[in-house]
C-alpha cells in the first residue's frame, strides 16, 4: 500500500502499521485524511519543531525604527496628520475599497466555552455575543460611511457548520446574508510532544487543528475569495480577531495611514504595560519590520529600556492589521510560505491499542502559521499606536487576565469615558467603578457620536443598555 509506505518514509511507522491493521471502514477514514496532510512537509516540521533541543528562532532581533511607526499624535501637526488619515479612511469606506475580515477558525480552547467563540455571550447585561457586537458594529459603518464593506468570516472544519448555523439562526445579525461570506481555512495535524507520531482523534480520524491564522492567505486564494474582492473593486482587508469586543472595527484613521504609507501590511499596537506582558511586539527580524512572539523575545530584550526609560520594545501588536489584496495576491501565487510554529497544547488521543486517552499536561505539539508573519514579505509597513483602554481588551482565559471579566472592566471604563465626555455624569458603584453599560455600535461608535446621539438632560443611574431608537 502506497500511502503506508508514504508515511513510513515520512517517520510515521505506527501509523502505517494501523493502515494496514485496522477494521476497513476505519483504515478507509484515516487514509483519507493521511492522503490529505503534506508528508514532506510534517516530516520537515517533525524534525525542526519536535525533534530538538533548540528552538529556531525567526531571526536576528533588533528594535524597530522609529520611522515604521505612526504614534499617538501628541501636537497640532501630528493631530492635523491624523485627520487628514481619517478623511481618506473614510473616502476608501465610502469608495468600497475594504472589506474586514474576521479571524474566527480558532478553537477557543482556553475559554473553555462550548461552540464557537463569536457565539460568546460576553455582555454582561444582555448577554449580546461577540458575533452580534462584530455585525452591528459592521452594519453601523455601512450605514455612516454609505460603504458596502462585506464582512468575511475565517472559519475551520471544526466550527465552520456551527458558526454558519449560528448566523443563520439568527438572521445574520441583520446583515444581508450574501454580504456575509465564510471563508474554511486548513488543518493540519497534531503530533505527540515527545515522539513527533501522529495522533488520532477517534480510531479512524486523525487529531486535526486549524493551521493559525496565518492560514487565512491560503484559504482566501483557494476560495477564490481574493478574485472575488479584484471583482468587487476591494483593495484593502481589514483583518481583527473575533475575541476582542473593543477592537475598533474599519477605524478610518488606521485604514488611512495605512494608505498614506503606502503600506502593503499594517499593524494596530497598544503600549505594553510591562516586559512581562505575554504579548508580540514590532521589531525588527533580520532588519526587515515584523512581529516577535513574546515567547521568542529574550527576557533581557523584553525588558531593555531607553534613556528616557521607555521600553525599547514597546509596541504590543494587537493583531488588527490592514492588508493590500494585492499583496496577498502575490504571497499566495506559489503557495504561502510563512513559518510553521509548534504550539504545546493538551490533546486528547486514542493509543495504539485503539484506548483513549485524556491527558491532563499538554502532550502534543500543533503547527500553526501566523498572520503577521506575512509582515517580513512587505515591502512597506506602518505600525499605527492606539490607546489600550480604547482598542483592546482580547477574552482568552475563562477567568484572570484577558477574561470576560478584564473585558467587561474594559467596556465598563470605556464608555464612562464616552458618557462623561458627552457631559453626563457615569454611574459608578459603591467602590467608584463605572457600573454595567452597553452601547449599541448602531447607535454610537465612538465618543462624539455618543454625544451627538444622547438627549440633552439624559440621566443613566444604574447599569444601562444604550441602544439606537426603535
Ligand atoms: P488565538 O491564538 O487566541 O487562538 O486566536 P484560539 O484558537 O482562538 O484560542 P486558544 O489558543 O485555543 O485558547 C486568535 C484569533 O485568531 C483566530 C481565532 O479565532 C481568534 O480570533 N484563529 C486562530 C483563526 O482564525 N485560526 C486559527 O487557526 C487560529
Amino acid at each position: 500500500m502506497n500511502l503506508a509506505e508514504d508515511l513510513r518514509r515520512a517517520g510515521q511507522p505506527e501509523l502505517a502499521r494501523l493502515l494496514e491493521t485496522l477494521p476497513e471502514d476505519e483504515a478507509a477514514t484515516l487514509a483519507a485524511e493521511v492522503a490529505a496532510v503534506d508528508l514532506d512537509l510534517l516530516a520537515d516540521l517533525v524534525d525542526r519543531l519536535v525533534r530538538t533541543d533548540r528552538p529556531e528562532m525567526a531571526g536576528e532581533v533588533s528594535p524597530a525604527d522609529p520611522s515604521d511607526f505612526v504614534r499617538i499624535a501628541q501636537n497640532d501637526e501630528e493631530r492635523e496628520r491624523d485627520r487628514a488619515a481619517k478623511v481618506l479612511g473614510e473616502r476608501m469606506l465610502r469608495d468600497g475599497r475594504v472589506a474586514a475580515v474576521l479571524l474566527a477558525g480558532g478553537q477557543g480552547s482556553r475559554l473553555g466555552f462550548d461552540g464557537p467563540k463569536g457565539a460568546f455571550p460576553f455582555a454582561p447585561i444582555t448577554g449580546r455575543t461577540l458575533f452580534w457586537h462584530h455585525c452591528a458594529t459592521i452594519a453601523a459603518l455601512r450605514e455612516r460611511h454609505r460603504a458596502p464593506l462585506p464582512l468575511y468570516i475565517l472559519t475551520s472544519p471544526t466550527n465552520d457548520q456551527e458558526t454558519r448555523d449560528f448566523f443563520a439562526a439568527n438572521d445574520h445579525f441583520g446583515l444581508e446574508p450574501q454580504s456575509v461570506r465564510f471563508v474554511v481555512q486548513g488543518t493540519l495535524p497534531a503530533v505527540d510532544a515527545t515522539t513527533g507520531a501522529l495522533l488520532r482523534e477517534s480510531p479512524g480520524h486523525l487529531a486535526l487543528s486549524p493551521d493559525g491564522h496565518g492560514g487565512l492567505l491560503t484559504a482566501l486564494r483557494r476560495t477564490g475569495t481574493l478574485d472575488e474582492m479584484a471583482a468587487a473593486g476591494i483593495d484593502t482587508m481589514f483583518t481583527f480577531q473575533v475575541d476582542n469586543p473593543l477592537v475598533r472595527t474599519c477605524r478610518p484613521e488606521f485604514l488611512g495611514h495605512h494608505e498614506m504609507a503606502g503600506a502593503q501590511m499594517s499593524s494596530v499596537v497598544v503600549r505594553k504595560v510591562g516586559p512581562e506582558e505575554r504579548m508580540g511586539v514590532i521589531a525588527r527580524l533580520d532588519g526587515r519590520p515584523g512581529v516577535v512572539e513574546y515567547s521568542d523575545l529574550p527576557d533581557e530584550l523584553a525588558a531593555l529600556r531607553d534613556d528616557e526609560g521607555e521600553l525599547v520594545y514597546w509596541a504590543g501588536s494587537i493583531a488588527v492589521h490592514c492588508i493590500d489584496r494585492r499583496f496577498a495576491e502575490r504571497l499566495t501565487q506559489d503557495g504561502v510560505h510563512l513559518p510553521h510554529h509548534r504550539a504545546l497544547k493538551v490533546v486528547p488521543y486514542i493509543d495504539a491499542d485503539g484506548r483513549p486517552v485524556d491527558p491532563a499536561e499538554p502532550n502534543a505539539v500543533k503547527f500553526e502559521t501566523f498572520l503577521f508573519d506575512a509582515l517580513a514579505h512587505a515591502d512597506r509597513t506602518v505600525a499605527v499606536e492606539a490607546a489600550r483602554e480604547e482598542e483592546f481588551a482580547p477574552i482568552k482565559n475563562a477567568t484572570g487576565s484577558d477574561s470576560p471579566e478584564s473585558a467587561r472592566r474594559a467596556l465598563n471604563n470605556l464608555y464612562a469615558t464616552w458618557i462623561e465626555a458627552a457631559g453626563m455624569e457615569a454611574p459608578r458603584d459603591e467602590h467608584g467603578e463605572p457600573v454595567d453599560i452597553e452601547i449599541d455600535p448602531r447607535l454610537a461608535l465612538d465618543p462624539d457620536e455618543l454625544a451627538g446621539a444622547l438627549m440633552e438632560g439624559r440621566t443613566i443611574s444604574g447599569p444601562t443598555v444604550l441602544g439606537p431608537p426603535g
